[in-house]
């Protein structure tokens, strides 16, 4: 049986006179001169209904409705009286006269006001299936239905085929911690789940898969930030006799078409391309906000020989950076206001935030202000004018350090500023960034990590210093930027069992070890593996910047905290003891600290 004739959102004046039958939630009550005015809401929108004395009956079940209230209602459609027309809504020039009322079911009074902007996030997560009724998170939900749709329609029109992964497996490494799962089966043994499905998705490769897709579930235990949550989705693909252009084409025209259909934005075609290098020269970051009109400018060379350790010092060791941020118009900026972003460029171990403001600069030294004025010679005052083109008026900021300290605060920095002074243009700009170095050095530990994972393939052209020189070797990996967010990366697979190899032990994986942990991928890869490359996307990033949303938490359903708890379920939760036992696991907990 049909509850209802028309949802809230389709009655309008086409329906003048008709009688209908709506269902919904009441969304608010209003007691007017004998009358009751009730705003019934669903999915759709919103529709004025009202309640005459006329029918005491009904009007005594009307007096009963509270917000929230489930009700269903049958009406006739009439028009509004003169001057009280709401133009905001499609209803807004009819109301619908009640003719009969049914309490489908009541509600107690809600635990907060859902348009209550100053109500928590944790306590909005408590009782988020009540958080989702406001119109905005539904209409997150449905763009991201509409983005999920379109990528299902493009991908099977280009003949891929959606095949399902192992959600229990072994660990996937792509950088972060495990979730792991134990197994009762085989005691003391534990699944982990997919930080992705790369080795799957490589292994339906060899299967002769060809075109895979999946809309999946990915599983990382990091850091969160509003850009990360424990549990994700990623657009996973890979392709088969395929390289970076094969992919990153599809990809690119899928994305095209995904921002016209679900927010009617055209990105430029084709998009632009940077290396590596120089995102991080001009920009410090590998996924740079090209909204942004500031950039970076290195100054080294002007200043090796000037007597100020601070910068000479990076200026002269191989992985030292000195580098100028040009801010126009900077220089009224206050004291207060530059220690301010001191101390934020400290965050990312900057040890100080050197400036130059530009009073007059016609007039040399006496025209410019800062404290490092003493320490630099004519020369690399004039040549740093010259390079960063700076005009009276103007500021500019300097990072010398470790090209990786100077890169993250200065690139931060200057993302920081395009806000602080709106300078972020309204726009969606994207871009591909290529040509990333295969391994990241780490200091601390003296050893190189993969920047994208362990399965990307050198650069044909580099591979030959895989050994003598692994930091200059550049790897087929690729990533989609957009705004300042990664919203994907992929790359071409090492199809070939030694490459593989040589690859591992650059990151310090014996063969013993790549046995025990990849084995099953390097057995595969022996029995005739195609040359193949693919892609993952963030799917909830994509639907945050589609929808203008702050965080990834404003488009999943049911995300977790920055804790990475539940508080509508409560999860994660403390297990019962037979359930441990039967799982072989006893819990230690970390001695509690002393509160003193
Ligand atoms: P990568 O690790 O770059 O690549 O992940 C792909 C995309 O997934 C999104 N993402 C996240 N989104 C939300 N929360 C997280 N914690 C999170 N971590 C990653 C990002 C990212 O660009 N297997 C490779 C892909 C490949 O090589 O084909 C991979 O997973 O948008
Ligand atoms: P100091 O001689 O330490 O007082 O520093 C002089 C100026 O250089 C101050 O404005 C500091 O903020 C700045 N400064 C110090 N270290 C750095 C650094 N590593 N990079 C950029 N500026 C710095």
């Amino acid at each position: 049986m049909q509850m209802r004739t028309h949802t809230c959102g389709q009655v309008d004046t086409g329906s003048l006179g008709e009688e209908v039958e709506l269902v919904g939630w009441v969304n608010r009550r209003r007691d007017h001169g004998g009358v009751i005015f009730v705003d019934l809401r669903d999915r759709d929108g919103l529709v004025q209904v009202v309640f005459d004395p006329d029918d005491p009956a009904m009007f005594a079940v009307a007096e009963t409705l509270r917000n929230e209230f489930v009700i269903q209602v049958r009406g006739r459609v009439r028009r509004r009286p003169e001057g009280t027309d709401n133009p905001n809504i499609r209803s807004g020039e009819i109301e619908v006269l009640g003719l009969a009322l049914t309490v489908l079911n009541r509600a107690e009074p809600l635990p907060f006001q859902l348009d209550d902007e100053r109500v928590g996030e944790e306590h909005r997560l408590r009782y988020r299936y009540l958080d989702l009724r406001r119109p905005e998170m539904l209409e997150r939900l449905r763009l991201r239905h509409r983005v999920t749709s379109a990528m299902r329609r493009y991908l099977d029109d280009a003949d891929f085929i959606d095949v399902e992964t192992p959600v229990l497996t072994k660990a996937t490494p792509e950088g972060a911690r495990d979730y792991l799962v134990p197994s009762r089966t085989h005691p003391g043994e534990f699944f982990a789940l997919p930080q992705s499905p790369q080795l799957f998705k490589q292994l339906l490769m060899v299967s002769g898969i060809e075109r895979y897709y999946q809309i999946v579930k990915c599983f990382r235990d990091e850091d969160l930030r509003a850009d990360r949550q424990p549990e994700f989705t990623q657009l996973d693909l890979e392709m088969s006799f395929a390289d970076e252009e094969t992919v990153m084409d599809l990809i690119e025209d899928m994305m095209r078409h995904l921002f016209i259909e679900a927010v009617e934005v055209a990105l430029p075609d084709p998009l632009p391309r940077l290396t590596w290098h120089e995102a991080m020269r001009r920009f410090g970051s590998d996924k740079p906000d090209l909204r942004i009109p500031l950039e970076l400018v290195d100054v080294a060379d002007l200043v090796k020989d000037v007597d100020f350790k601070v910068f000479s010092g990076p200026a002269n060791d191989p992985r030292g950076r000195v580098a100028a941020l040009h801010v126009p118009q900077g220089g009224k900026m206050p004291r207060s206001q530059i220690d301010d972003y001191t101390k934020y460029v400290s965050i990312f171990g900057a040890r100080g935030l050197a400036y130059i403001k530009v009073n007059d600069a016609a007039k040399g030294r006496e025209g410019l202000q800062s404290p490092i004025l003493k320490f630099l010679t004519d020369e690399a005052i004039a040549g740093i004018l010259e390079r960063t083109g700076a005009a009276d008026g103007d500021l500019i900021f300097f990072g010398a350090d470790k090209a990786k300290v100077v890169n993250e605060a200065l690139g931060a920095l200057r993302v920081r500023l395009g806000h602080d002074l709106d300078m972020v243009e309204h726009s969606f700009k994207a871009l591909w960034v290529v040509d990333f170095p295969m391994f990241e050095y780490d200091e601390k530990d003296g050893r190189n990590y993969a920047l994208h994972h362990p399965f990307t393939a050198p650069h044909p052209e580099d591979v030959e210093r895989l050994e003598s020189d692994p930091e200059s070797v550049r790897s087929r990996a690729y990533d989609f930027v957009l705004n300042g967010f990664e919203l994907g990366g992929g790359s071409v697979r090492i199809h070939d069992p030694d490459m593989q190899q040589r690859v591992f032990t650059q990151l310090g994986i014996d063969k013993t070890e790549a046995q025990e942990k990849f084995g099953f991928l390097l057995d595969a890869l022996k029995y005739g593996a195609p040359p193949m490359a693919g892609v993952a996307f963030g799917l909830d990033r994509v639907a945050m910047l589609m929808s203008g949303s702050s965080s990834i938490r404003d488009v999943i359903a049911f995300p977790k905290t920055q804790s990475a708890a539940c508080p509508l379920t409560d999860a994660p939760g403390e297990i019962d003891p037979a359930a441990l036992r039967e799982l072989s696991i006893r819990v230690r907990l970390p001695p509690k600290e002393d509160k003193g």
